[in-house]
Parts: structure tokens; sequence; C-alpha cells
């Protein structure tokens, strides 16, 4: 289906970009949709989607406002989860480990490449504090577009992370729910790789 054998896979970062590939062509929609899980300070935890916009071999970036409820919590407790679920293909990837900020210049790339509207609304969110009417929120963005006819500055809280992966975990749809499922590993020192019962 795509091209890397999950039997034979070593390195689970390029499987990940198989997989994901082969999503992009058969989801409905936002096949880079995924539940990101982090917990409070005291172990909480707490789930919500984002958009994965990148992968490489350091790891997996998102993009939120810092000072929403995930992000207040990634700086009391940076560590998260993450996991895909592309229904078409019957797959699931968990991924698992460190959080760090991406750099500054990361952040206002992402920034600038996304659409006016879009940028508009980050700017304009107080992301997860409460909003005493929709109307509020509209008045905020008429004002922001007066202020900014032309470039609109990303505000300093809008955040690009990156999730350094310690686990990630393969799990694709088998008969008689004999799944497959491999787990890889890794302490920094390249990857174990481990099958799982289902
Ligand atoms: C498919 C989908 C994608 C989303 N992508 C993002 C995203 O990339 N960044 C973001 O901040 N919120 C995104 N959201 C909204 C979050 O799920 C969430 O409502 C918001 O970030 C506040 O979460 P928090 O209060 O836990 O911080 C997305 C929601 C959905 C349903």
């Amino acid at each position: 289906m795509d091209g890397i054998d999950i039997e034979t896979a070593v390195d689970p970062i390029a499987l990940f970009i198989a997989w994901m590939t082969a999503a992009e062509a058969s989801e409905l929609n936002d096949a880079s949709a995924v539940a990101l899980a982090t917990a409070t300070r005291d172990g909480m935890p707490n789930v919500r989607m984002v958009l994965m916009k990148r992968v490489d071999q350091r790891g997996f970036c998102f993009y939120t406002n810092a000072e929403s409820q995930k992000g207040v919590e990634l700086a009391q407790n940076p560590r998260a989860a993450m996991c895909f679920h592309w229904k078409s293909l019957r797959r699931q990837v968990r991924i698992s480990g460190g959080v760090s900020e991406l750099s500054d210049e990361e952040a206002d790339d992402y920034f600038a490449s996304r659409s006016r509207l879009s940028q508009l609304g980050a700017a304009a969110s107080q992301q997860s504090r409460a909003l005493a009417g929709r109307e509020l929120l509209e008045a905020q963005v008429e004002e922001l577009e007066r202020a900014f006819p032309e470039k609109i500055p990303r505000p300093p809280y809008w955040r690009g992370y990156l999730l350094r992966p310690e686990r990630i975990e393969f799990w694709t749809n088998r008969d008689g729910r004999l799944h497959d499922r491999f787990l890889f590993s890794t302490s920094g020192d390249g990857w174990r790789k481990e099958r799982l019962y289902p």
C-alpha cells in the first residue's frame, strides 16, 4: 500500500511518513489531525485535537497558543503524547516523549504561511479563556484588521512546539482481532523495535 513493510521497517520516522502519505490520499480530510495529550503538574491528563504540521527526524511539530490550557500544561510539564487514527486505513500511531518550543523564526515562518483570516483568528483569540460573547471576539478581529491593514504580526504567545519521540507505536488492523503492533523506543541511541500482543 505504501512502500515500507511494517515487518522489516527499521526507521519509525520513515514508516510514519509513508503512513501519513497514504492517509493524505485516503482520508476525507485533515489526515494530519492528531489527539494531543498533556497533563498538569500533578498528573491530570487533558486531550484535544491539533494539526501536526511537520515531521522529520527531530520529531513532530504543532502550533498553538502558549497561554492556552495545553500551553500552560506544557510549560509546567513538558511531556506529551499523540495518537493518530486513520479510519480509512484502519491504522493507529501513538507517540510520546518530551516537548520543546520551536524557535521564534520557525513560529514566524509558519504564522506568515497562514491565510490572513487564520492569522486574525489566532491573534484575536485568547485561547481557552472565558469569552463573554461572540460579538466581543468579532469586534477584536475587526480592531486587528484596522490596526494591521497589511501584515499581521505573530503574537508572541503563538508558538510552535516539537514533540521529540521516545516511543512510537504502529498498529494496523488484521483479521480476527489479531492486529499487528510494533513499538519503536529510544533513549537517544538509535531505535529498538519489538512486536507487541494486540
Ligand atoms: C481537527 C482539529 C484541529 C485542530 N488544530 C488545532 C491546532 O493546530 N492548534 C490549536 O491550537 N488548536 C487546534 N484545534 C483546537 C483544539 O482542539 C482546542 O480546542 C484548542 O487548542 C484549545 O485547547 P486547550 O484548551 O486544551 O489548550 C483543532 C481542533 C480540531 C477539531
